[in-house]
């Protein structure tokens, strides 16, 4: 007698049922994703994924050792990603990339958002903390400064910023200043399209601009990109560096002002903008909240990116406040590009 029937007998068809679906519901469909993304995540982190790309494959106990990881552990993470279908072995037994995962590796979108998404790590460890009342936000959990600038830029590359350039190229730009410029991904590609034109950073984040910094370099740019740490709430002090600034751009970073009640900061920064820089065209990039209802009907990143946001004191709002901010805040000519499909507005104020 074979052992499922055995087994059948003794616990009974309904339970059998049962734990299969359990094994598909909660462990295939929901527990396996999870550790997928983290052991995915952790080799993307360490370069394991982009060294099998370059070189074809690799042998974890020779990669552990050249790279001081530990060999065991490596190979574990491997051999998980390789059942799940992301890593293979080549005729000499070295994990390669599966044609998924080189997708991942050479999308911008796909490496961001796993970025992104490794950013808040911290908040989703300490949920319950968080939801008790035990910990606070922005007190005791914080985000990953540079994992978030760094992903989002990355998430962006290919999709917002080549529009918001199309954007930039229509108002002639010479200087662009980027608000919560993370690592200054999209004043690089500024200088790419425009080869007269320069560009100026500020953002939060010393980690993020301090990566930013070093891209900069390496992409021979330090003549014409400056990127600050700074608050752009405080931008007025950056008054002197900003003369030539023509154009101004700030992308997913005024939903951080944002307080989900009067959103105060959100407006005193606007006016700061506006007296800084008088007349100077700003394109707001900006997410538009959807409803629960509206997010169930159609669900996609828009689900797991305002739980996020929720999570981390930050309060993206829908269309219509945006364009109540921007009039609060004095802007007189307002345009709105929605693309509905990604949730995403760009506006262009003066
Ligand atoms: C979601 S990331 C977007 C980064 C970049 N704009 C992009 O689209 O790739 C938000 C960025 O805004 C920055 N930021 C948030 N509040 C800021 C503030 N008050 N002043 C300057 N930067 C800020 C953060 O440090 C972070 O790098």
């Amino acid at each position: 007698m074979s052992t499922l029937i055995s087994v059948t007998r003794k616990l009974g068809f309904g339970t059998m049922m049962a734990s299969r679906r359990a094994r598909s519901d909660a462990w295939e469909e929901i527990i396996a994703v999870h550790f997928v993304t983290r052991c995915f995540q952790t080799l993307l982190n360490l370069g394991v994924l982009d060294e099998m790309m370059a070189k074809g494959g690799i042998d974890p106990a020779a990669h552990a050792e050249k790279e001081g990881l530990d060999g065991q552990l490596l190979k574990a993470v491997c051999e998980a990603l390789y059942a799940r279908r992301l890593l293979n072995r080549d005729a000499s037994g070295r994990f390669v990339l599966e044609e998924t995962a080189r997708f991942l590796l050479t999308n911008s979108m796909a490496r961001g958002w796993f970025q992104l998404a490794h950013g808040y790590e911290s908040v989703l460890f300490h949920l319950e903390d968080l939801l008790t009342g035990r910990m606070k936000y922005g007190v005791d959990v914080v985000r990953d400064g540079k994992l978030v600038g760094v992903g989002s830029g990355l998430a962006s590359h290919d999709f917002y910023f080549p529009l918001v350039l199309d954007k930039l190229s229509a108002l002639n730009v010479k200087c662009v200043m980027d608000i919560g410029s993370g690592d200054g991904e999209f004043l690089r590609l500024v200088c790419g399209r425009f080869p007269e034109a320069k560009g100026v950073g500020l953002d939060l984040s010393p980690e993020a601009v301090e990566a930013g910094r070093r891209q900069v370099e390496a992409a021979g740019l330090g003549a014409r990109i400056a990127l600050h740490t700074g608050n752009a709430l405080r931008m007025a002090d950056y008054r002197d560096k900003l003369r030539d600034v023509d154009a101004a751009t700030t992308f997913f970073v005024l939903h951080e002002l944002c307080d989900g009640g009067r959103n105060q900061r959100a407006l005193e920064f606007l006016r700061t903008f506006r007296e800084t820089l008088p007349g100077v065209p700003f394109v707001v990039i900006e997410t538009i909240r959807p409803s629960a209802e509206e997010m169930r009907e159609r669900p996609g990143p828009a689900v797991e990116y305002f739980l996020f946001h929720d999570l981390s004191g930050q309060n993206p709002v829908g269309r219509q406040t945006w364009k109540n901010l921007f009039e609060q805040a004095g802007y007189q000519s307002v345009t709105e590009d929605y693309i509905a499909f990604a949730r995403t507005s760009i506006f262009i104020i003066r």
